[in-house]
């Protein structure tokens, strides 16, 4: 039998108005899968991190996480539209760290990484700051657990970031451009962090990227987005290094001279 993939993306399309972003989107990642998502800016990369995040409707199609429609669950052997609770229960499962940060200001580092872990899964409070604790020392940020994002450079304030969805014990963790709003310099800290979490945990990574060297170097597979559909895919060697589609060429070869 095959392992059940983590998460799937079955038909999936979205519109605004009469714009459609995603046009019959099908992507399936496995347990533990590392997999990036590069493209040109407005092909849909976002919409399908802010979906599986349920940010975003759905209108065709479904998600599927470990199995379990996102948008739907069984009752009485029939499917009908997810209520509150079932949302919240795959949600669970996902982490997102988005390009600006987005910390509660108005928190020091620390009481950003336990709000949601005692709000939202009723910890603790010392178990939520014993774990908030590791998880900063584990992005190099133990000295820093009571400063507040004011007080810290784009690159803390991102680990920061990545240490509050970890609190959350997720499986699956969404990152979208986490570098891009990053000075030059600040950039290398962050995705250290990335490689050391793709090293020695067990998540199943989806990482919408600019960074062509790390999504090489980083991903079991990088998928090439094209007006709201996967237009190329595969392991990284092959993508970058003999890419077969034009698209994928011509969008490779600009980035690479601008870069
Ligand atoms: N809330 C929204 N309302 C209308 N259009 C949107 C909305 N969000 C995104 N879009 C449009 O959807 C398309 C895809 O956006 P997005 O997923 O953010 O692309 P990417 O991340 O690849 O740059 C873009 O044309 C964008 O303008
Ligand atoms: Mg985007």
């Amino acid at each position: 039998m095959t392992e059940q993939p983590m998460v799937r993306f079955e038909n999936v399309s979205k519109r605004y108005g009469t714009l459609t972003v995603l046009d019959g989107l099908d992507l399936e990642i496995k347990r533990g899968e590392k997999v990036s998502v590069i493209g040109p800016s407005g092909s849909g990369k976002t919409t399908v991190l802010r979906m599986l995040m349920t940010l975003e409707t759905i209108n065709d199609g479904v998600i599927w996480v470990e199995g379990e429609p996102l948008t739907h669950m069984q009752r009485n052997g029939k499917l009908v539209p997810a209520d509150i609770n079932h949302i919240r229960k795959i949600r669970a499962k996902i982490g997102m760290v988005f390009q600006s940060f987005n910390l509660f200001p108005h928190m020091t580092a620390m009481a950003n990484c336990i709000e949601a872990p005692i709000t939202v899964l009723g910890m603790k409070r010392a178990d939520a700051e014993a774990r908030a604790a590791d998880l900063l020392e584990m992005v190099g940020l133990g000295q820093k657990k009571g400063h507040y994002p004011s007080q810290l450079s784009g690159g803390q304030q991102q680990r920061v970031a990545i240490a509050r969805a970890l609190a959350m014990r997720p499986k699956i963790m969404l990152f979208d451009e986490v570098t891009s709003a990053l000075d030059p310099e600040l950039v290398g800290e962050v995705l250290e962090v990335i490689r050391k979490l793709g090293r020695e945990h067990d998540l199943t990574m989806l990482m919408v990227t600019h960074q062509m060297g790390f999504a090489k170097e980083f991903s079991d597979r990088v998928c090439f987005f094209h007006a709201g559909k996967i237009c190329e895919q595969g392991p990284p060697k092959e993508l970058f290094g003999a890419p077969k589609n034009e698209r994928t060429q011509q969008f490779l070869r600009a980035v690479l001279e601008a870069g």
